[in-house]
């Protein structure tokens, strides 16, 4: 394990959302319904930002071609549907992949991320 301070938990407020750069690895930090999730900040279909992406129950959709993940395991829900019918074409480019998440824990005020732990 290798727990690394990320930002103040004050910092990290009800459905806040922060991108933090730990180690060279662009990570969303986001505060949903209490509980603090550590994903990437890149889309695995094609690296783009997930920072505005919507949660979805417990998924977060990435906001170009609304590929889901599920928020805790990163696992798969749903692989490029947007846009419809050529979303399905782009998805083909690339197998799925799932979205690492990275464990977190609260100490002392801050948020901390487990970067070696992407699931
Ligand atoms: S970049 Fe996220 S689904 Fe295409």
């Amino acid at each position: 394990m290798s727990w690394t301070k990320a930002l103040p938990v004050a910092d990290l407020g009800p459905n806040a959302r922060q991108v933090v750069n730990l180690e060279g690895q662009k990570i969303l930090l986001l505060n949903h319904e209490g509980s603090i999730h550590a994903v990437a900040n890149s889309c695995p279909h094609m690296k783009l930002p997930m920072k505005k992406g919507k949660i979805v129950e417990g998924a977060i959709v990435c906001p170009f071609h609304r590929s889901a993940f599920d928020l805790c395991s990163g696992a798969v829900q749903n692989w490029t549907p947007f846009p419809p019918g050529i979303g399905k074409v782009m998805g083909m480019i690339k197998a799925e992949i799932p979205l690492p998440v990275f464990a977190t824990k609260v100490e002392n005020g801050e948020v901390w991320v487990d970067i070696t732990a992407a699931a």
